[in-house]
Parts: structure tokens; C-alpha cells; sequence
């Protein structure tokens, strides 16, 4: 029996262990303990996740969270580590580019437990953002890079992966998986629409460290936001970093603002939505799956086949960049169908590397 050690932390991680999980749960061979590091902890972050999306209970809960990055890193690695000595897996799993994910691969790197990346080779070139690093660290420390996208695994060869002894794939992108899983169960199950009501709305997330740390970065977004809400109204559900930092810094958020939403209601949010405006990585795919365009308020993007194709855009921080970008994307019409992340095949995929992975050693 193969036996995988998955880490999850964070928000994206739930969603994207939803799909890998559930595929593992269905092969006969494989095995699979779930560690929570307790990165994301309250019940809108975590909780309703595996609950509307059916992922199985985490073995471990480590309960690390809301502190400074060496610290929140420092120990969950230490947590991790003891988790390892116990469960002695065939392979370790981590998503993404979160705390956790770095903490999980370098933990398991150091007993030789073979390290598997999904979302491996997203660059942004920003080395002033957290998970930059963290993404930089993790690929060059796995054993499996699972690329959602054919950028990705150009990214790597330009650094010279080749070179290391690493199997690198292209799998295609598991939030696409879940876009597709969990759609047709949202429009049943989701409340959310009887409470926004039916008139146009333009839906909104912030939460990035180098746009909520930084406070003129910081109210210049607002601001730009402010200007675009008197036009049509924008409705924000608000990560509690943002909800922390407004409230320090005394500043309102001058948009609609609602609490944290599960998975089923953000799809039915995109779905009724006109447009997005996000700095979230996630959501900038979601509003492709859902045939929505995207406004990115960052200056770069992992993402970028979505802005060579026309259907996201980078704003930028300023209020005349935010403005000017939901004029431009708002009367748009794109073609949706092409395919860029796998098309919901990217779980499978997965599993059938670790298949041979596990046949090889
Ligand atoms: C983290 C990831 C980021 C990812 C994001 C998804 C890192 C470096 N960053 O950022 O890559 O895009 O998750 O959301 O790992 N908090 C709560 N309740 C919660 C969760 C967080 O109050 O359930 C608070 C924390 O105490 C902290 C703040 O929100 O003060 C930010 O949380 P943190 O875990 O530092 O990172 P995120 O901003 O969520």
C-alpha cells in the first residue's frame, strides 16, 4: 500500500486537496493522512470547506497560526517533522505556495521522503512576495513537479531543471478539477445569491501581504475601488488579513463587504458576477472557468497565459490603473473554450505519476 502524506494549511490548499484527495480515496492502492497545519483556522476559512466539499478529516491538526513568517514556518516544520517520524509515508504532498507548503517540503526533503509539488513552477519574478519564495524553495526541494500549465514547466527549464533529478509534468491545473466538480452542486446548495439579490454587481477579494501591508498601496486601492462602487456596486467577501489591517490603520472599505464565503458560494458569486477584480491567484483562474473577465490588482501575474489571451488584466494599484482597467474589461466579449488547464483531468494525471513513482522504487 502506498502511503502519502498530504499537508494543507491554507484556504487553496482545501480546495485543491478536495480533487487529489477524493481521487487517492478512490484507488485501491493508495493511502493518504491529512496533516492541518492550522495556518487558516476560523470556521469561514477552513472548516465549511471540508465540509461542502467532502474532504476527509485531517489525522493531524498542528494548530499554528496568526504568527510572523519564521515563526508560523519554524513550527509547523517542527510539527511536521514528528508527523513524518511517526507515519513513515512513501511520498510527502503539498499545494501551492503557502507557509505550509514550504514547511511540509522541506521537513520531509531533510528524511528523504520524496516530495511532491502540485502547482509547481509559478513564477511572478517578485522576490518581494512571500510566496515567491516559498514556491521558488519548494520546487527546487521536490522530487515530482506537477505544472498546471505549460508556462510553468517553461518556467522551470529556464532555471535549469532539467539538470536536477526531478520528473517534471505537465498535469494541468486541479482548481480547474474542482471548477468542474463542484459546479453543478453549487447552484443547488449555494444561499448566498438570495442575499446579494439579483441587481449586477462586480465581486472583489484583496488579501495579498504586498498589497495590505503596505498602506498607500493600500488606500490607493480602496480608492480606486471606491470610485468603481459609485458606478455599480462591488461586493466583497473579506479575507480577515484586510479586515486586521482597515481596522489598525482606521481606514473604512468603502465597497459592499461581506464575510469570508465557502467554495460553493464563491462559484455562484463568479457566476452572477460581471466582472472580478482580485489579487488572489486562485480566483483569476475561477473567473476563466466561469467565462468572466478579471481585473488583477498587482503589477505581474503566475498566470499569464490568462492576460496573453485577453481575458484578465493587470490594473496595478493606482486608482487611475483600477479605473481605467474596469472601463476597458467591462464591454469585452472573449471566447471562454481553450484549453489552458488540463480541462479536469489534472487529479488524474497526478495519481498516475505517483503510480509510477511508486513502481519505479
Ligand atoms: C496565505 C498565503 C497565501 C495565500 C492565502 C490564501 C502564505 C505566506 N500566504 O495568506 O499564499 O494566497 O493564504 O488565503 O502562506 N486569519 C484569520 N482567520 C483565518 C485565517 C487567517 O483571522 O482563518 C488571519 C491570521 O491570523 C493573519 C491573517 O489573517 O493575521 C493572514 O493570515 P496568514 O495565514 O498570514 O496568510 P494569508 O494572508 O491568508
Amino acid at each position: 500500500m502506498m502511503k502519502i502524506v498530504t499537508v494543507v494549511g491554507a484556504r487553496p490548499q482545501l480546495v485543491k486537496a478536495a480533487v487529489v484527495s477524493r481521487i487517492i480515496a478512490s484507488h485501491d492502492g493508495m493511502e493518504e493522512v491529512l496533516v492541518h497545519t492550522g495556518q487558516h483556522f476560523s470556521g469561514n476559512m477552513s472548516d465549511v470547506f471540508f465540509r461542502e466539499m467532502e474532504i476527509p478529516e485531517p489525522k493531524h491538526h498542528l494548530g499554528v497560526h496568526s504568527l510572523p513568517h519564521g515563526a508560523m514556518t519554524g513550527r509547523m516544520l517542527e510539527g511536521i517533522e514528528k508527523v513524518l517520524t511517526d507515519e513513515q509515508p512513501d511520498f510527502l504532498l503539498v499545494y501551492g505556495d503557502t507557509n505550509s507548503t514550504i514547511a511540509g517540503a522541506l521537513a520531509a526533503r531533510k528524511m528523504f521522503i520524496p516530495v511532491v509539488h502540485v502547482e509547481a513552477g509559478l513564477r511572478s519574478h517578485n522576490m518581494r512576495m512571500p510566496e515567491e519564495i516559498n514556491r521558488i524553495l519548494t520546487d527546487r526541494i521536490s522530487d515530482i513537479l506537477c505544472c498546471p500549465t505549460e508556462t510553468a514547466v517553461r518556467n522551470l527549464h529556464a532555471e535549469g531543471f532539467e539538470r536536477f533529478p526531478c520528473v517534471i509534468s505537465r498535469t494541468g491545473d486541479v482548481m480547474q478539477d474542482a471548477a468542474m466538480y463542484y459546479a453543478e452542486k453549487a447552484a443547488g446548495r449555494s444561499g448566498i445569491m438570495k442575499e446579494i439579490g439579483d441587481d449586477p454587481f462586480i465581486l472583489c477579494t484583496l488579501h495579498r501581504q504586498e498589497n495590505t501591508d503596505d498602506a498607500a498601496r493600500l488606500k490607493d486601492i480602496l480608492e480606486g475601488l471606491r470610485t468603481v462602487h459609485e458606478k455599480k456596486r462591488v461586493i466583497m467577501p473579506l479575507h480577515p488579513r484586510t479586515a486586521k489591517v482597515t481596522a489598525t490603520l482606521g481606514v473604512k472599505v468603502p465597497v459592499n463587504t461581506i464575510d469570508p464565503v465557502g467554495y460553493l458560494d464563491m462559484i455562484e458569486l463568479i457566476r452572477h458576477s460581471d466582472l472580478v477584480i482580485t489579487d488572489s491567484g486562485g480566483l483569476q483562474k475561477e473567473a476563466f472557468f466561469f467565462g468572466k473577465h478579471c481585473i488583477t490588482m498587482r503589477d505581474e501575474t503566475e498566470w499569464t497565459e490568462l492576460v496573453e489571451h485577453g481575458y484578465n488584466k493587470l490594473s496595478g494599484t493606482t486608482p487611475d490603473g483600477i479605473r481605467g482597467a474596469v472601463e476597458e474589461m467591462s464591454g469585452r466579449e472573449s471566447d471562454f473554450n481553450i484549453d489552458l488547464y488540463g480541462q479536469g483531468r489534472a487529479g488524474e494525471r497526478i495519481a498516475a505519476l505517483l503510480e509510477k513513482a511508486s513502481a519505479k522504487s
